[in-house]
This record gives C-alpha cells, sequence and structure tokens, in this order.
C-alpha cells in the first residue's frame, strides 16, 4: 500500500515534467532551444560558446571521432549528435543535463570512447553529446594513499599520475591506458592487480555525480544505495559522474613481468588444460596470469601466450611457478623485473617505451570489432579445449582473438552484493572473444560478427548458466537490449540485467527508481526504473 502511493507520486511526477516539455520546447527546433539554455544556463556566456560544436563547425567531426574506438561506429551512416558539448567547468555539465532534460533531448555521456556498442556516442533518436574530455584533472594524495580522478581522465593517466608521487603504490584497473575512467569504473574495471586486490571498482571510497535534476552530489549527500549503484551498475544510467576518489594499493619497489609464448601441439593443449587449476586457484594472489589465443598467418597454426605480473622479484617467481607449473619450464630469461609503473607500459604493449606514452589518448590502433563475454565454473576438458581453438581455422588469421582472465584470489572472498558486479567466488576465469579486422565494407562485418556469435553458441555447454554470465565493460547488444522508447519493462530489462549483475540487478531498479524514474539517463542497456502499468506496480 505504501510502496503503490510512493510509486503513484513518482508517476505524477513524470506526468508533470513532461507536460513542462511540451510548453518549453514549442517553438523552434529542440537543439537550438537547448543551445539558447546552455548559454542563459552557464556563468560564463563566452566560455561556454568555446566548448560547444554543431555539424556547422569544422571542428565538430574531429572532435566526434576523436575518441571513437570502434570503426564500426565511425561512417558517415552513423548516426551524430544535435550538439556535442566539451565542458571545462562542472556547472557546464550541470547546464548541458538541465538543458537536454528541458527540451527533451537524449543526452550520452561520454569519457573516453571504448564502449564497444559506441553507446557513449550515438543514439537511434536525437541526442546531445556530453565528452567530458577536458575535465580530467587527477590529485594524488600519496601520504594518505588516496587520489581524486576526474570522470574524463584515462586510467593511462590515472597511473601516470599516481607512478610520479610514488614508486611504491598502483591501482587496479585495466591494461589498455586509453581506457577511460568514466566507463570503466562505472562497469567495474579490471587488470593485471584483480587477484590481489579487486576490481577498480571495488576501490573508489567517494565519488561526485550530477543527478538529473542537476545537482551535485558526493558520497555524503547521494546516500549509501545509489553511491553502490555508480560502482559498477553501468554508465549513463544514475547520473553524470564527474570525479571518484580512490583508494591506491601498496606494491613493491620491483614487480616482475613475463610474456611467453607457445606454439600449439598436443603437450600445450596440457598446459593450457592445467592452468585452468592453478591459475585462479593455486597461485599466490600477488601473480596474475592471462592467456590468450591467436593465429598470426595462413601457414601458422595457433599461439598462445601468457602474459603475468608478480608482486615481486623474479627468484621468488620463479620458485612459485617451478613448484606450481613446472611444465610451462618459465626461465630467468623469460622475466623482467621493472617498477610496478613500468610493467603498466609493458602490459599496455609499449615495453621499454617512455612512460609518456600513458599519456597518449589515442596510441591504439583503431579497428573494426566485435566482442563477447563469458564466465567459466568448472575447467574445460582437453577434448573440448581442441575442439574450441578449431573456430581459429575458420577464420582469416589475424581476426579472431580470445583471452582467458583469472579470478579467484580476493575476487573469491568479496561478497556478491559488495557493489553491483557480482562475478566473485566460484568463478574460474572469464573468457572474451573477439574478431577485429580492418575493412568496413557491411560484407566484411557480417561474416566476422557471424564467426564470434557462432563461436559463442558454440561454447554454450563449457561456460555458466541461469545466467549465462556477461561483464557489462565487453558490452555486447547480442544478450538483450531496451526498447527505444524509455518506457522499457522491469521484466524485458532482467533479460540482460540479470546476465551482467545476477541477483544485483534489482536493487539496481529501486535505486534507478529512486533517483532518475522519468528514466532521463538511460541507453540500450541502462537499468530502466519500474513503471506503472494499469495503476499497479509490476511484481519484483
Ligand atoms: C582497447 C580496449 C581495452 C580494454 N581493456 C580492458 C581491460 O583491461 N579491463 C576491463 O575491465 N575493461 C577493458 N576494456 C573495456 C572498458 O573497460 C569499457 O569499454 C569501458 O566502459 C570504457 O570506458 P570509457 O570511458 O573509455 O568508455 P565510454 O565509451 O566513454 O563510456 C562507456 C560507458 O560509460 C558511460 N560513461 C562514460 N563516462 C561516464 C561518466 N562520467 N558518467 C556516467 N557515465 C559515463 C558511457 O555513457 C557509456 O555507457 C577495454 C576496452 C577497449 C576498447
Ligand atoms: C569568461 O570566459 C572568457 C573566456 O575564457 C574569459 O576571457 C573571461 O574573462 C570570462 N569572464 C568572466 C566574467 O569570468
Ligand atoms: C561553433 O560555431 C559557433 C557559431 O559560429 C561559434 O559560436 C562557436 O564558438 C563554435 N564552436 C567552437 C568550439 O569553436
Ligand atoms: C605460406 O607458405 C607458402 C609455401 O611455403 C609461402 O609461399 C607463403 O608465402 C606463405 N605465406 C605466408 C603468409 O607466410
Ligand atoms: C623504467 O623504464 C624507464 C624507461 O624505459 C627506464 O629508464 C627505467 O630504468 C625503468 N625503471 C625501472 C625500475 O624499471
Ligand atoms: C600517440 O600515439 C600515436 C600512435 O602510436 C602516435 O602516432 C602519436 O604521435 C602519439 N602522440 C603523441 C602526442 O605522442
Ligand atoms: C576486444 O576489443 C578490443 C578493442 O579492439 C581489443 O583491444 C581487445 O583485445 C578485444 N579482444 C579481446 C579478446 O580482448
Ligand atoms: C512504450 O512507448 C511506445 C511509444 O509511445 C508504445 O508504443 C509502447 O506500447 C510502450 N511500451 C510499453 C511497454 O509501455
Amino acid at each position: 500500500m505504501e510502496i503503490s502511493f510512493r510509486f503513484l507520486v513518482i508517476y505524477l511526477v513524470i506526468l508533470f515534467s513532461f507536460a513542462f516539455i511540451g510548453v518549453a520546447a514549442s517553438s523552434s527546433s529542440p537543439h537550438e532551444d537547448f543551445l539558447r539554455c546552455l548559454s542563459l544556463h552557464s556563468p560564463n556566456s563566452t566560455l561556454i560558446s568555446q566548448v560547444v560544436y554543431t555539424p556547422i563547425n569544422s571542428t565538430y567531426i574531429p572532435v566526434l571521432d576523436y575518441s571513437i574506438q570502434n570503426l564500426r561506429f565511425r561512417t558517415p551512416c552513423t548516426p551524430k549528435p544535435a550538439v556535442i558539448v566539451t565542458p571545462v567547468e562542472i556547472s557546464q555539465v550541470q547546464a548541458t543535463v538541465h538543458c537536454s532534460r528541458t527540451y527533451g533531448l537524449q543526452l550520452r555521456v561520454r569519457c573516453a570512447g571504448h564502449d564497444y556498442e559506441g553507446l557513449s556516442y550515438l543514439s537511434g533518436v536525437p541526442f546531445i553529446l556530453l565528452d567530458l574530455l577536458n575535465l580530467r584533472a587527477i590529485t594524488v594524495d600519496a601520504e594518505n594513499a588516496r587520489a581524486w580522478v576526474q570522470a574524463g581522465a584515462t586510467i593511462g593517466e590515472l597511473y601516470y599520475s599516481i607512478g610520479m608521487k610514488s614508486k611504491t603504490l598502483g591501482f587496479p584497473a585495466g591494461s589498455c591506458p586509453t581506457v577511460g575512467v568514466g566507463g570503466h569504473f562505472s562497469g567495474g574495471g579490471h587488470g593485471m592487480m584483480l587477484r590481489k586486490y579487486g576490481l577498480a571498482a571495488d576501490n573508489i571510497i567517494d565519488a561526485q555525480i550530477i543527478d538529473v535534476d542537476g545537482n551535485l552530489l558526493d558520497r555524503e549527500l547521494m546516500g549509501e544505495d545509489l553511491f553502490w549503484a555508480i560502482r559498477g551498475g553501468g554508465g549513463n544510467t544514475f547520473g553524470v559522474v564527474v570525479s571518484w576518489k580512490v583508494r591506491l594499493v601498496p606494491v613493491p619497489k620491483i614487480v616482475t613481468v613475463f610474456d611467453v609464448g607457445r606454439t600449439l601441439d598436443e603437450s600445450t593443449i596440457n598446459l593450457i588444460h592445467k592452468w585452468q587449476y592453478i591459475a585462479a586457484q593455486k597461485l599466490p594472489d600477488e601473480l596474475y596470469g592471462r592467456m590468450s589465443f591467436r593465429r598470426p598467418d595462413w601457414n601458422a597454426t595457433i599461439q598462445f601466450s601468457l602474459q603475468a605480473l608478480y608482486l615481486g622479484g623474479a627468484t621468488e617467481l620463479l620458485d612459485v611457478m617451478g613448484s606450481t607449473y613446472p611444465e610451462l619450464k618459465l626461465k630467468r630469461e623469460d622475466c623482467t623485473e621493472m617498477s610496478w609503473i613500468n610493467s603498466t607500459v609493458f602490459f599496455a604493449g609499449f615495453p621499454g617505451q617512455p612512460l609518456e606514452i600513458l599519456l597518449n589518448r589515442s596510441s591504439d590502433t583503431k579497428n573494426y570489432f566485435k566482442n563477447k563475454s563469458d564466465y567459466v565454473k568448472k575447467p574445460i576438458s582437453k577434448f573440448a579445449i581442441e575442439e574450441i581453438l578449431k573456430w581459429f581455422f575458420m577464420e582469416e588469421p589475424g581476426v579472431p582473438f580470445m583471452i582467458w582472465s583469472p579470478y579467484g584470489g580476493i575476487m573469491s572472498e568479496i561478497s556478491e552484493s559488495s557493489i553491483p558486479f557480482p562475478y566473485r567466488a566460484g568463478n574460474i576465469y572469464d573468457i572474451q572473444l573477439s574478431a577485429a579486422w580492418t575493412r568496413g565494407s557491411v560484407d566484411e562485418a557480417s561474416k566476422h560478427i557471424a564467426w564470434v556469435r557462432g563461436l559463442y553458441d558454440f561454447l554454450t555447454p563449457y561456460v555458466s548458466k541461469s545466467p549465462r554470465a556477461a561483464y557489462i565493460n565487453y558490452r555486447d547488444l547480442d544478450i538483450g537490449m531496451n526498447n527505444e522508447f524509455g518506457n522499457t519493462s522491469y521484466w524485458q530489462a532482467k533479460v540482460w540485467g540479470t546476465k551482467y549483475f545476477n541477483r544485483n540487478f534489482d536493487r539496481l531498479v529501486r535505486v534507478k527508481t529512486m533517483v532518475d524514474p522519468s528514466n532521463f539517463f538511460r541507453n540500450e542497456q541502462s537499468v530502466p526504473p519500474f513503471f506503472l502499468e494499469d495503476g499497479k506496480l509490476e511484481p519484483m
């Protein structure tokens, strides 16, 4: 009774805000009204005009393209924003939220544009692109092992700032330095220190967000429910994150890395098979070793590589590997000792290059790609591994790529409901499968996408079920999506929502209903609020 009354009130609020939009948007086109509103609501109208782009500005396309990672979404036919705003001040973020809401324009928020499906910079309806790339200040407090990082920064910029301040502090996030903290932390974020320190989102201790009403809220003001939801519940759903406060983690002065490659044959199948039993369950938390598979050219067979970070010296590492994984025959020459910050450059794929490469937001080679993800809870048999790897011969060499990333360690100790990311104890590793290609034709795309989907179907018996788990940062619209009207039902969203969030999905829906009942912040895979149908709340 009490609950349905609350939702009735929310429903009336929605009705009123739609009525208000109707009146406001009467005269000119919505985006002209938006521009006028923006200028009116910005403290300095000269300043705002310098960060607003429409298709008449010659810099509109370069600014739009700058952060697009997946070339599938950088074509003349890709839907484009009516306006791009690249705020340099928080008040401009507030004005952008206020004015797009007032004029019924959808808002897409972008940090560094790595979303696999391009959701941060494209939409099927008229929209505004809020690109945070200018808001990327980082303040490191090494003494207290804390940092504030603005949401437009990349993880490479964060690592660099930490490295400049301390040789014994680090941060557990992804290995590709061009990934943005805005999207990455909003979806969890994992990398080479996952087994020791968990996800990036496990290490967030405060945040500043702009809510649907344009208010700036920190942890205390937003409350623990919303603070819980933004640490992994997906971006563009609860508000615009302006900055994160993170806990930095201790790292030794010297760490050890290796990246050893092997060609596929009978003995290496044994190696791969055994990896499943040790990588998450036997190795110390200080050691993280992920396995990847590729087929470089027509004449070659499959190459796999084991890439690892050990938070300690090489001698110790060799001891550990000798006793748990002697089959790898790891040698001293395979191992390189270095500082943690140098290891981030190594795993970024630029071994030995100056640290400044971490600041380069366009160091990636861009291509066309489709990736999908899975979780493995029971080791896959040798026979099945061979069958899976046969798929690499059904595609052009160079196109298929697969990574197996181990869990375990502290990941098995953190509770499933600690933050929205649910895949903790019981998950041995995640699989990321992908096809990446360099020619832009539609035929190419459909051929390669069909291959990835085919392999994904083939994996069904070997991976998690009910739900078939997926990782939101490896965005995949194949697993289900919202409708385009913004009125997606709880049940429709639960199809994809359960795969990403499992039992945390319902709590995310409750938080969303509380903070954004009109579903202003949304995309194809944002958690929707409850909607009233026939005066009744849908059952949970
Ligand atoms: C080359 C490459 C390497 C990767 N490596 C890893 C890895 O090692 N580990 C891993 O876990 N993941 C990895 N990822 C996946 C990555 O974590 C996600 O794609 C992540 O969402 C990217 O964040 P972004 O800010 O760059 O992307 P964007 O496309 O800018 O944003 C992603 C989503 O977050 C939303 N968003 C962005 N900023 C904000 C904000 N300030 N407030 C609210 N919502 C926001 C966007 O609207 C969008 O929905 C990789 C991706 C790529 C392309
Ligand atoms: C407004 O911004 C412009 C451009 O940055 C600057 O030159 C000017 O001093 C600002 N005006 C005020 C009142 O702050
Ligand atoms: C885009 O063009 C408009 C109109 O000429 C101008 O006012 C604005 O400053 C331009 N934007 C940028 C970023 O230069
Ligand atoms: C593959 O092998 C054939 C025959 O040895 C050779 O002619 C060809 O150049 C090789 N192709 C590649 C891509 O290495
Ligand atoms: C880190 O890398 C730089 C540049 O390659 C190198 O000069 C330096 O010796 C390295 N330091 C450590 C401790 O690994
Ligand atoms: C960033 O990296 C790209 C690709 O490696 C390179 O072409 C470009 O010059 C780099 N930019 C800077 C500023 O170093
Ligand atoms: C998924 O996509 C990104 C972007 O191209 C790529 O860097 C990554 O390696 C892909 N595949 C896998 C298996 O991670
Ligand atoms: C959502 O809105 C559309 C367009 O107004 C309407 O056709 C559709 O029936 C609505 N769907 C639901 C589930 O309410």
